[in-house]
């Protein structure tokens, strides 16, 4: 067949592209699948680029406002969005009321009593996706997932076609919802909501999708989140997407003002603006009684409800409680999601087995017949310790109830057979009084439920922590398995980190199962990972409770390991999100004759050499800044700061300027930016953005 002249083929294309758009946004019935209609408007485009001469205006290339993105930026937010604790039982709200109630207590001034007054408000937890929306004086301008929480994908151009989404908001002050005038926007503000799609919306879009023979979603959340997640934004506006928003991501303590003093308030403002809120289900609770009956009474009316929740939050609503009470590990202290049941299965318990983790503790773990639990198959569970066991009556053979939630490991949650008498049902079970591993007597730490093996050497505690010390997010000795790893200790090759980097590749050969060529390999991934940062580090040495975020804020905190090393528990206690028990290990580690060792050795004759955190990239990119007045470190240092993160430096103040750092006696720029609007920041402020200490 002859070549189609460009011509002729723009013009077959062009028709071609109606022909599908009708079919798919129309009828919400695509005749060929994304990638197929991708490959025809893509050789639409370039040929358009190559042949200027065909230009037609009404070309579908043309379309305004729907042009595919390439690939999601990225997002990185100065107030992260934040996950919330979980509640997965009436009394764990009780328990979070008593702990708000103590903490507050403790920090004295009357606190608890404006808890008294003004209690919680209650909201139904949309099951959707969660995102940020941005305005900039008044002008939606960026919409993004959450992602890790710091950092989310770009996903403005989909998020516009949201008819929910309001692209512009009042910017003078806005008429009143129940009493309240909504105020003015800030020149920056950021809205958190919850895109989701309806039950109805979500049966119909699946039952198209099935007539076509594509692949239906397996519920609304996904639905959602599969349909905002898209690289071309006409697919996210043919999907019905609705949205729920719940809150801002404001900081008065940044910004300086305050919108709202409680967060009922700040919902009315927010609906006042434009934005859906949900006030059918949201509710001020004085007391946690009135928690507990909304949570009960939304229960009940779940499957009612035209869309899908996974349980309630609550939220403690005077902002200035919610700032005394701050967050911890990513988490607000002075908010709980109460889930409602999570998924559940009934299985049975074949064995009872016990594993030794990297710092000792023996944890017992039921064998079950392999069942299904949110589409995963689960053949282990962990049953916490011996008193769960006891309090729980769980024994081999028994009927039990495996949940898996969120993303936590499976766990037993009850024994349907606790305290019958019942063929095929063993005795209770008993922890071992020896390790499974180094036959090391067994201890209870004292006032705490875990069992530990007491072995200083045991292989199996040893052989745990070196698998963390390599994994991939800590030292990240690739290729370095369980298997290998389990041989270089038997062998005695290996007892403590330090020992890997003094491996050759000649002794790493002459072991079984090992190459010349897979040894080479190794010896180069182990070299690589001779100059980690000092979060990786920290992370490395797998000091209980000190995961991966605190590794990084103890980094970034720390500045340096000598640093880190040095800190005592009442300066680890003052950092941010570090409580006791973290402050605890942490020192404990540190001043331990095994902790000094480890750490000594590892530094000695530079077998490894830990380099400082670098400034989280891009932290400011594409943000101006300004500075003014007497800061503490050097100007000019705060400049490299600015230009490392990707930032610009600006000379005067202009609209261009998006933060003014303020130091002590500022001058005359102060009250310049204040009248531009500018946001102004204290030092301190500014060192968090550029990703935290400055070394
Ligand atoms: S408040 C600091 N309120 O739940 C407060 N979150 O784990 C943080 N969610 O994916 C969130 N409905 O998007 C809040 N009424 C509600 C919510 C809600 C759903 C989602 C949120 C996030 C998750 C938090």
């Amino acid at each position: 067949m002859p070549h189609p002249s460009p011509k002729s083929r723009i013009e077959e294309l062009r028709r071609l592209i109606r022909y599908h758009n009708e079919r798919y946004y129309r009828e919400d019935a695509p005749e060929i699948s994304d990638a197929e209609y991708d490959a025809l408007f893509r050789e639409l485009q370039k040929l358009e680029e190559a042949h200027p001469e065909f230009f037609d205006p009404d070309s579908p290339t043309r379309r305004v406002g729907a042009e595919p993105v390439e690939a999601f930026g990225t997002v990185v937010r100065e107030i992260p969005m934040l996950s919330l604790q979980n509640a997965f039982r009436e009394e764990e709200l009780v328990e979070f009321d008593a702990r708000t109630r103590r903490f507050l207590r403790g920090r004295g001034h009357g606190l608890e009593a404006i808890l008294d007054a003004r209690g919680y408000v209650a909201e139904v937890k949309i099951d959707g996706l969660a995102v940020e929306l941005v305005y900039e004086n008044g002008t939606y301008v960026r919409g993004a997932t959450r992602g890790d929480g710091v950092r989310g994908e770009d996903v403005t151009a989909n998020l516009r076609t949201v008819p929910d989404v309001p692209l512009s908001i009042p910017r003078k002050a806005a008429h009143s919802v129940r009493g309240v005038i909504a105020p003015a926007p800030p020149p920056y503000l950021s809205v958190r909501g919850e895109v989701y799609m309806t039950k109805a919306d979500f049966r119909d879009l699946n039952r198209g999708r099935e007539r076509l023979g594509e692949p239906v979603f397996a519920n609304p959340r996904n639905a959602a989140a599969g349909s905002v997640r898209q690289l071309d934004p006409r697919v996210t506006a043919s999907r019905r997407l609705r949205l729920w928003v719940y809150g801002t991501g404001q900081d008065p303590s940044k910004t300086g003002v305050s919108l709202f003093t409680h967060h009922g308030e700040e919902l009315d403002i927010l609906k006042g603006w434009g934005f859906p809120v949900n006030t059918e289900y949201s509710r001020v609770c004085r007391t946690v009684d009135e928690v507990l009956s909304f949570y009960r009474e939304v229960e009940g009316r779940k499957d009612a409800l035209p869309y899908e929740i996974d349980g309630i939050v609550v939220k403690v609503d005077a902002v200035e409680l919610q700032r005394e009470l701050g967050e911890i590990s990513r988490s607000p202290r002075w908010a709980i999601a109460a889930k409602f049941s999570p998924d559940r299965a009934e299985t049975t318990v074949e064995d009872i087995i016990v594993s030794v983790g990297r710092t000792g503790t023996i944890t017992p773990v039921a064998v079950l017949s392999p069942v299904v639990v949110r589409g995963v198959t689960v053949r282990r569970a962990t049953l916490h310790n011996q008193d769960l066991i006891d309090e729980k009556d769980i024994r081999v053979g028994d009927r039990v109830v495996v949940q898996r939630a969120g993303d936590v490991i499976p766990e037993v949650v009850e024994s349907l057979s606790a305290g019958k008498k019942e063929p095929g049902r063993e005795g209770p079970f008993r922890m071992p009084d020896r390790c499974p591993i180094c036959s090391s007597p067994v201890e209870r730490i004292p006032g705490e439920a875990a069992h530990r093996c007491t072995g200083k050497g045991c292989v199996g505690k040893r052989k745990e922590s070196l698998r963390h010390f390599v994994s991939k997010d800590a030292m990240d000795i690739e290729g370095m398995g369980p298997k290998i790893l389990s041989a270089l200790v038997d062998s005695g090759l290996v007892s403590e980190p330090a020992d890997l980097y003094d491996l050759d590749a000649q002794t790493l050969a002459a072991m079984e199962r090992l190459g010349d060529r897979s040894a080479g390999n190794l010896i180069r991934a182990i070299e690589k990972s001779r100059t980690p940062t000092l979060s990786r580090f920290l992370y490395a040495l797998g000091i209980p409770h000190v995961g991966q975020h605190l590794s990084e804020v103890l980094a970034r905190h720390s500045g340096s390991l000598p640093a880190v090393r040095r800190s005592t528990r009442e300066e680890l206690m003052e950092v941010h999100e570090i409580g006791p028990e973290v402050a605890e290990a942490v020192s404990g580690f540190f001043s331990s004759e095994e902790g000094k060792r480890i750490v000594d050795r590892l530094l000695d004759r530079g077998r490894i050499k830990v380099r400082p955190e670098p400034p989280r990239e891009g932290s400011m990119a594409g943000k101006t800044f300004l500075f003014t007045g007497a800061l503490e470190m050097p100007r000019a240092k705060a400049q490299e700061l600015v230009r490392k993160a990707g930032g610009i430096v600006a000379a005067g103040v202009s609209r261009k300027v998006d933060f003014l750092v303020a130091g002590a006696d500022p001058g005359s720029k102060l009250a310049k930016a204040r009248k531009t609007g500018i946001k102004v920041i204290t030092e301190e402020d500014f060192v968090k953005m550029a990703g935290g200490r400055v070394p």
